[in-house]
């Protein structure tokens, strides 16, 4: 399994292009089940995550090409015909978002099994907002041997939608189903986030009628059928925010072309709350930071507009070298502070107990062999040993790769150290991890 060292000390000066969002990107992939014409996505992440989803269409029939478009990397996906409406466990557990196509199937079809997609390392993650709001526009739901089998043999019927709590997988899914059912369906206590207001976007492009997406409340006025469109995929906010935060550590000045800052303010308010200089440009984003140490400042993590859950890990990096004590609460997922052992390892200081951690800033953190736990967790140690005296290596990369692109590539463009070792490393692994 490939491990990434990284030496650290070096101060980032450059530009690094934000590439389309992972996020985003699964859930339109699953959006071209909904018709049998081409849906040509541009912007596209070349990521483990999309060639996982895409392992998974080609079993119910989607013909996938991908090419170099002028615009970038670019996917083109056909499903003239399901051929197939079954999503078996070992495609599924790979990456937990594919759960998402169980929505189209049965719009499209009027059935499917889909594999549940189980817990995850960040927590314990059900699916049942999911299955209620499928139930609701009238699909009968039952669960055997870790699949659920959907029914809608007279297709699915609009209705009125009411979410307890926010759930983006659960609004999206949601949304996908709605799109071709007969009637209104209204989304209330939706998620706004932006990969919501892309997915909808993308559904309109094709002939779908929403409402609202990035609002609370999301109407939605089914139509018999969709049409193929082309839809470019929104910037990662995600990786966007993740070398903000890579550039606040090592210091020095990096232009961030393609970032929509409004997608990433709380994190960007935070970073100048710390004392980096953040400016919005006309092609994205700017971070700089002299030698001067930043402050401690806490945090929470909220759905969005509040600060991202996935870039709490990155986030708590940084207040490792801070000035004074930070206190980060983490409120969507109950198990995600797996990185502050590993960065512990490198001498951070930090306390967890429940879903807060409090971290002292120390003054230098050692570099350590570390393991990468998950997504987000794995990016924040690359972001730790950009900072750290010596070199870090980064084993189990297997997880940055499902949704950081070329993130060596990246970082070193701008002067950072960062090597990608090939070839088994001596630990074991395993590979069924299934996180964001
Ligand atoms: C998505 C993102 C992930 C991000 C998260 C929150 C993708 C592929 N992943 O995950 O990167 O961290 O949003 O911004 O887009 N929940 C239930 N029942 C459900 C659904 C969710 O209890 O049926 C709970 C979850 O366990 C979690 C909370 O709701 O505690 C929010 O999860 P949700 O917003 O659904 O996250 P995902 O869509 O899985």
């Amino acid at each position: 399994m490939d491990r990434i060292a990284i030496q650290g000390g070096a101060r980032l000066h450059g530009e690094i292009p934000i590439s389309g969002a992972k996020n985003s990107a699964i859930k339109l992939m699953a959006a071209s089940l909904l018709t049998d014409a081409p849906l040509r996505l541009t912007n596209m992440p070349r990521l483990a995550d999309t060639r996982s989803l895409g392992a998974l269409l080609k079993r119910f029939g989607t013909e996938i090409v991908e090419r170099d478009g002028e615009a970038g990397p670019e996917t083109t996906l056909h499903t003239p015909e399901i051929t197939s409406a079954i999503a078996p466990y070992d495609l599924v557990r790979k990456m937990r978002a594919s759960f998402n196509v169980l929505g189209p199937l049965i719009a499209r079809t009027g059935h499917a099994k889909v594999s549940l997609p189980g817990g995850c390392a960040i927590g314990a993650r059900p699916v049942d907002l999911h299955l209620k709001a499928l139930e609701a526009l009238g699909a009968k739901i039952d669960l055997h041997e870790g699949y659920v089998y959907a029914q809608a043999p007279r297709g699915l019927k609009g209705a009125e939608i009411r979410f307890p709590f926010v759930s983006v997988g659960a609004t999206e899914h949601t949304l996908l189903a709605a799109v071709l059912a007969e009637g209104e369906t209204v989304i209330h206590n939706a998620a706004c986030e932006p990969e919501i207001a892309d997915l909808a976007e993308c559904l309109n492009a094709m002939g779908a009628r929403v409402e609202g997406a990035g609002t609370p409340t999301v109407r939605v006025t089914g139509v018999a059928r969709l049409h193929g469109a082309t839809h470019a995929v929104t910037p990662d906010r995600i990786e966007a925010g993740t070398y903000a935060v890579a550039a606040a550590i090592a210091g020095g000045e990096v232009r961030l072309t393609g970032a929509r800052a409004e997608h990433i303010r709380a994190l960007l308010d935070k970073l100048v709350e710390a004392g980096a200089e953040v400016s919005d440009t006309n092609d994205g984003v700017r971070i700089k930071r002299n030698g001067a140490r930043l402050n401690a400042v806490d945090l929470s993590t909220d759905p969005y507009p509040g600060f991202a859950t996935d870039l709490q890990a990155q986030f708590m990096a940084l207040m490792t070298l801070a000035k004074g004590e930070s206190t980060i609460r983490e409120t969507i997922f109950e198990n995600r502070f797996m990185h502050a052992p590993e960065l512990m390892r490198m001498g951070a200081d930090i306390s967890v107990s429940g879903g807060e951690a409090r971290v002292r800033g120390v003054d230098a953190l050692e570099a350590a062999p570390v393991m990468a736990t998950d997504l987000r967790a794995s990016v924040s140690l690359v972001i730790a040993g950009l900072a750290a005296r010596g070199e870090t290596v980064v084993h189990r990369v297997y997880h940055l790769d499902r949704g950081f692109e070329r993130l060596e590539a990246k970082l070193s463009a701008c002067g950072a150290q960062v090597r990608r070792i090939t070839g088994d490393a001596p630990e074991p692994g395993s590979e069924t991890e299934t996180e964001d």
